[in-house]
């Protein structure tokens, strides 16, 4: 995609890389593989077709995560951007298609004079896209992109923090992490910040199975095509043979964790060759491969979450029906 200069002035993309120490695709499969029971993290999903396939799912009756909080942004929009005194800048954290941020940008830019907003993703083709658009959207906006894991971005210092800056972590990414791994996450985003920033938090409630499990295994199948897409990814980037027809695509409500669990469960056994690492791999008949984590919460698990990272509850909003909420917090 060639883009016009009067607009690629106004957009920066930082790739950054991993951080010593941290594993690759390759690294994370091969150990996942062997592990007993076998996992893949989530955040492989989302390669382009990945990507795309969760911008689908966004689209989905039954995904009703999205609807909600962009009923929250479009309603409680203008008082989040004034809880924090103007001019803020903004940092996401899972930025993906950038489509809800919009309305938090429009908002913004009503209050005060430009804007710098600094996207952190995954996946570079999306970024790539939403950034172009965004800047082509809003005259005022200026966008630095950075690709990479949330954990490498922030731990290599190359985000720039010039105004008080609004951190957002929505969409309920954070349920993706284990508990401690998600109070690690909100405490590196602490450190980042300065005394008086902000952190908005979106996240999923708890509810009854049969929403929670339907959310996550939708009767068209774009779900089940976005959990296998990981195996098609192993396959084309690792040399590997996995026969996508024999994963069923299985999701379990944990009402003890309090979370959705997705799982790739093998139909008949297989032998998997991997050929990037020389690895075979026995799959067992009814075998489950774990490849997500979906955490509910409830306000209260929110809030402690946030105050035992160094941040204080400012305001929270919610849909009309109560599905999902955002938590506006300051750092301490
Ligand atoms: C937006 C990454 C949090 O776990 O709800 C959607 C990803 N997985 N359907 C979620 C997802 C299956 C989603 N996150």
């Amino acid at each position: 995609m060639t883009i016009p200069t009067a607009l690629a002035d106004r957009f920066e993309l930082i790739a950054v890389p991993r951080s010593r120490g941290v594993p690759s695709f390759a690294d994370d499969v091969a150990r996942g593989l062997r592990s007993e029971p076998k996992r893949l993290p989530c955040k492989y999903f989302y390669d382009e077709i990945g990507s795309a396939l969760f911008d689908a799912i966004t689209r989905l009756p039954e995904y009703y995560l999205t609807a909600a909080e962009t009923e929250i942004l479009s309603e409680w929009g203008w008082q989040i951007v004034r809880v924090l005194d103007a001019p803020v800048d903004f940092l996401e954290l899972g930025s993906g298609s950038a489509i809800k941020t919009r309305l938090l940008i429009g908002e913004a830019l009503r209050v005060q004079t430009g804007l710098c907003y600094s996207p952190i993703d995954i996946s570079t083709e999306a970024l790539r896209t939403s950034s172009f658009a965004l800047v082509e959207s809003f005259p005022a906006l200026n966008v630095r992109a950075y690709a990479g894991d949330y954990f490498d971005v922030l731990e290599s210092h190359a985000v720039r923090f010039e105004r008080k800056m609004l951190a957002m972590l929505m969409g309920s990414n954070v349920g993706n992490y284990e508990p401690a791994e998600a109070r690690e996450l909100l405490r590196l985003i602490g450190s980042a910040l300065r005394p008086g920033d902000g952190l908005l938090l979106g996240a999923d409630l708890k509810k009854d199975r049969a929403t929670l499990e339907r959310a996550y295994d939708d009767p068209t199948g774009v779900t089940a095509a976005f959990n296998r897409n990981v195996l098609a990814r192993i396959n084309r980037e690792l040399g590997a043979d996995f026969d996508l027809r024999n994963f069923d695509h299985v999701v379990r409500y944990d009402d003890v964790r309090g979370s959705v669990d997705s799982f790739l469960q093998a139909r008949a056994a297989a032998d998997v060759r991997v050929s990037a690492f020389d690895l075979r791999v026995h799959v067992a008949a009814g075998e489950r491969i774990h490849t997500e984590s979906s955490y509910k919460f409830t306000g209260d698990e929110i809030v402690r979450l946030g105050v035992s990272a160094g941040f204080r509850p400012a305001s929270a909003w919610h849909d009309r029906g109560r599905r999902f909420g955002l938590h506006l917090m300051v750092r301490e």
